[in-house]
This record gives C-alpha cells, sequence and structure tokens, in this order.
C-alpha cells in the first residue's frame, strides 16, 4: 500500500515538474480572424506567422499558471501528509483517518491534473489549427502568384482556337450559324459556387458600406492583373472615382499604386456614379449616371464619359431597387455585369411592371448602343441581385443571414427561363450591394457592408477551352 502510494506520488511529481517546462514550448498563436482569407491586412498575416512565438494568448496562459500553481501548492501537502502518516505507521497499521485524508488529496490532485491536461491538449490543438490556418494562406499567396501563368495559358488557348476558325474560313468551312451562348462558353454548364475564396476589409476596413470591385475582364495591355475599386462615398449612394490596385495582394493589403481615376473633382455632379452595381471593362466603367435613367461610360484613359439613353419608361433614382424582404437596397435601379461577351445592363421599366430586362451594352465605333434585350418574368424587387455568365442572367435571394441562393435563371439563347435553381453559397456579412462575374477567372465578386469578398463558380468543364 506505501509502495503503491509513493509510486503514485513520484509519478505526479515527474509530471507536475514536466508541465512548467513543457509550456514555454507551447505557441498559441491569436490569428487576427477565423476566415478563410486574411480579412486584414496581408501584412498583419505575415506578422502574424513570422511572431507566432510571441502572440501567447493571455486568458490560456493564465489559466495554465493558475492551474500549475495549484499543483505545486497539493503536492508538498501530500508529501508532508504521506511523511506523518509514515512516523505513525505502526507495525503495518494505518491511521483510517489519515489515508481519509490522502485519498481526498489525491482525487483533488488528479482532477487538478486532468484539467491540466485538457488545458494542455486544447493549447495544442489550437496551436495545430493555427498552423494548419497559415499554411493555408501561403498555398492561396502562392496560387496567386502564380495567376500570371495561368492566365498566359489561357490566352494561348483562346488564340490557338482563333487561328483554327480562321483556318476553317480559309479552307471555306465556316461555319454557318452564329454560335450560341453555350457554345461561347468554355467552360460548360454552371454547376455550383465554392468559397468564400478571398475575403477582405481592403484599404479601408468599414469606411464604405456601398460600393463594388473587381477585374477588367478586357484589360489593357500591361493591366492584367490590376483590380478596381468604387467605393461609394457620399450618403451611400454616390461615386466620383475608380481606385486601381496593381495586383489582389495590393488590394488585400490596401496599396493603391495607380491611385485614383477622377470622373469628377465634385460628387454627386452630372455623369458621376449612382448606386453600388457597376462594372470595369475595357479600360472603361459602366454605371448608372447621376439622376439618369441613363448608362454612363467612363473611359480611365481619355477620362471622357459617354451616356447611353435607356428606353422611355426605365425606372431610376430608387424608384426599383433590388429587395431583401422589406428592405430594398437604395439606388440598385441599373445592375451593370459582365461575362464572356462584354457589358450588360439589367434593370425594369413601367411597362414591364416591375420585371427584370435585360439588354447588351455595345461599344460600337459610332458609341455607345443599346443592343438586343430581353424580358423576363422575374419581379426585380424579389431579387438581392443579378449577375451575367456565359449569356445566362442569374439572380440570387437571400435565404438567411448567413446563406444566398442563386435561384433564378434567364437564357438569352433560348428565352429559358428557370426559378429553382438551388445554388447556395455562404455569407459573412447578411446584405451583398454588389454582386459581378468575372470571366477571366470565373469568380463571383461580392461587395457585403464594406467588405470585399469573392466565390468561385465550378462549372462542369472547368479548365478546358
Ligand atoms: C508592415 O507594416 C509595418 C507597420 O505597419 C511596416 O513597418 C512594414 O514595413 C510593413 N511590411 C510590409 C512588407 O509591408
Ligand atoms: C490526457 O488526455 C488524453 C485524452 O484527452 C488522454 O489520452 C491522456 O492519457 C491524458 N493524460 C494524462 C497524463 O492524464
Ligand atoms: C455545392 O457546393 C456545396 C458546398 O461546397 C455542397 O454542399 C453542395 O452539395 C454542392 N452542390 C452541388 C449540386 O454540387
Ligand atoms: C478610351 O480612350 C482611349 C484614348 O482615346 C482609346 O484608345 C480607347 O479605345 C478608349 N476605350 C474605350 C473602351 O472606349
Amino acid at each position: 500500500m506505501k509502495l503503491h502510494l509513493l509510486l503514485l506520488l513520484c509519478a505526479l511529481s515527474t509530471l507536475s515538474l514536466q508541465s512548467p517546462t513543457q509550456s514555454p514550448d507551447k505557441c498559441e498563436c491569436e490569428l487576427s480572424s477565423t476566415h478563410p482569407f486574411p480579412r486584414d491586412k496581408l501584412n498583419n498575416t505575415q506578422k502574424d506567422a513570422a511572431d507566432c512565438n510571441n502572440d501567447v494568448t493571455p486568458q490560456k496562459a493564465l489559466e495554465l499558471e493558475s492551474l500549475l500553481l495549484g499543483l505545486e501548492r497539493r503536492l508538498p501537502e501530500l508529501v508532508e501528509d504521506m511523511s506523518e502518516l509514515e512516523r505513525e505507521d505502526d507495525g503495518g497499521m494505518y491511521g483510517v483517518l489519515a489515508l481519509h485524508v490522502i485519498h481526498n488529496e489525491l482525487h483533488e490532485i488528479r482532477l487538478l491534473m486532468d484539467r491540466l491536461n485538457i488545458t494542455v491538449t486544447t493549447n495544442r490543438q489550437q496551436t495545430q489549427d493555427t498552423t494548419q490556418q497559415i499554411s493555408a494562406i501561403r498555398a492561396e499567396l502562392q496560387e496567386l502568384e502564380t495567376y500570371d501563368t495561368q492566365q498566359v495559358i489561357k490566352r494561348d488557348l483562346i488564340n490557338k482556337r482563333l487561328k483554327r476558325d480562321l483556318d476553317q474560313c480559309r479552307t471555306g468551312q465556316r461555319p454557318t450559324d452564329p454560335p450560341t451562348a453555350q457554345e461561347l462558353c468554355p467552360h460548360g454548364r454552371f454547376q455550383n459556387v465554392s468559397g468564400p475564396r478571398i475575403n477582405t476589409a481592403g484599404e479601408y476596413p468599414g469606411s464604405f458600406k456601398y460600393g463594388a470591385w473587381g477585374r477588367d475582364p478586357k484589360p489593357e495591355e500591361g493591366k492584367e492583373s490590376w483590380y478596381w475599386y468604387v467605393p461609394l462615398t457620399a450618403s451611400n449612394r454616390y461615386a466620383h472615382y475608380v481606385r486601381l490596385y496593381s495586383s489582389l495582394s495590393s488590394l488585400v493589403v490596401g496599396v493603391s499604386v495607380p491611385g485614383n481615376v477622377l470622373i469628377h473633382s465634385s460628387n454627386p455632379t452630372t455623369n458621376t456614379v449612382q448606386g453600388p452595381n457597376v462594372v470595369l471593362y475595357g479600360g472603361a466603367l459602366y454605371y448608372n449616371c447621376y439622376n439618369m435613367d441613363a448608362v454612363c461610360q467612363f473611359n480611365l484613359t481619355s477620362k471622357t464619359v459617354t451616356t447611353l439613353q435607356l428606353p422611355k419608361g426605365t425606372r431610376f433614382n430608387s424608384k426599383s431597387n433590388f429587395c431583401h424582404l422589406d428592405e430594398c437596397y437604395p439606388f440598385t435601379d441599373l445592375d451593370l455585369a459582365t461575362d464572356e461577351s462584354g457589358v450588360w445592363v439589367i434593370y425594369t421599366t413601367n411597362q414591364d411592371h416591375g420585371n427584370l430586362v435585360l439588354s447588351k451594352v455595345e461599344d460600337r465605333p459610332e458609341g455607345l448602343v443599346l443592343g438586343q434585350t430581353w424580358h423576363t418574368s422575374m419581379y426585380k424587387q424579389a431579387v438581392t441581385n443579378t449577375f451575367m455568365a456565359c449569356g445566362v442572367l442569374y439572380a440570387t435571394r437571400a435565404v438567411n443571414k448567413d446563406t444566398e441562393e442563386i435561384f433564378y435563371s434567364y437564357d438569352t439563347t433560348t428565352g429559358q427561363e428557370q426559378f429553382n435553381i438551388g445554388i447556395y453559397f455562404q455569407k459573412i456579412f447578411p446584405n451583398i450591394y454588389a454582386l459581378n462575374y468575372s470571366p477571366v477567372d470565373q469568380m463571383l465578386h461580392a461587395y457585403c457592408e464594406s467588405n470585399m469578398v469573392s466565390y468561385k463558380v465550378i462549372f462542369d468543364r472547368h479548365g478546358h477551352v
């Protein structure tokens, strides 16, 4: 009995000695967020990773320390009691009372050890999680770096296709029908949305609730990796400049090297931006012109604005917005969109009784022209946003604050409508004020309550042209 107790005591002492020497090796790294991609600046994330060892969370450290302190106090008491028991040992008979005291003491020490074990295990788990998070971030960054290479490969494939078509023309095998929207779609059928892949507060965390961001699908030479950002800087309704970033990392870190391109020095005024759903295409910003039922095209190079008058009866100035339950998003009458074929405008008119209308916006030598128009039977106020992908219009609705559903589509080739698509994606913020598809990388760019979030669109034939 005595031997057994002493052995146990010995084991406990060893453990208690090990624990304090082990704990300084433990590292508890506090990432500034639990989101999948650095929500705060890239710089901070990198710093976090580097300074991992210094960033011990005080609460966990305190818990460990007090548990160890408890053990330190209990063990001498136990040793003391044990010695007393030995002194009282007269011929193998232990005092029942003394045994009882020691039994209780051991029980309490065991509880302390258990809690210590749990704390240490939890800390270890958190360290592992952090390490995983850091390697995920690292992988994401590597992906960003290789992006430009993929871009070059994609270009090459498109060139080959053009060359093949050219050869067919030469040999008189010219295809008789114009290609359909589906045929134009190099990726196949729109299947799902994954992510969020990127989630960043950008350069002005929490500052501009409404706005839009993305990348130019038809960039000028040398600007292939650029990203743009248009915050609604006045009254959550108006904007007057485009802010440019030379890469996705610059946007996340918040370093705008090309800086702002000003549409006008005052805001709002004639031909400045009204409403969040703007897009950049071919070096020009397309948007709802201030106080007009028209699309404006602002050429970032020549700094000139061209306007395109929409049909009579087009609703504007916050008359027919995107809505979510009772709340409508102000000044979302016009939604500009890009896809593989160019620029689109989604709006509604009195004669369409508030149902979505879709028109192609064409930049012809003679000026901006309203191309083919489609009339849908989807009531605009029943959707939270729309976007175009491969000639198909998609509409979303809010399921709840965490989930958004792509529920509706309109195929411009066949005129076919679908009301129950059921593609769900996870939101980080309840409201999406701008949503647009980027045909260069098949991403959905969302602007949500001053945060820039993006998702990957999964097609059933990804990667092949
Ligand atoms: C990160 O930020 C710190 C201080 O804000 C600055 O001193 C440092 O140069 C930055 N590092 C990079 C790589 O931008
Ligand atoms: C610590 O807990 C783990 C499981 O939670 C268990 O496997 C292990 O034996 C415990 N260690 C000690 C010393 O109690
Ligand atoms: C779409 O993606 C989600 C999450 O990644 C998954 O749960 C769901 O099953 C997918 N749906 C389809 C139709 O593939
Ligand atoms: C913008 O202006 C430049 C210079 O005048 C011109 O070369 C370019 O084609 C214009 N871009 C668009 C999209 O109109």
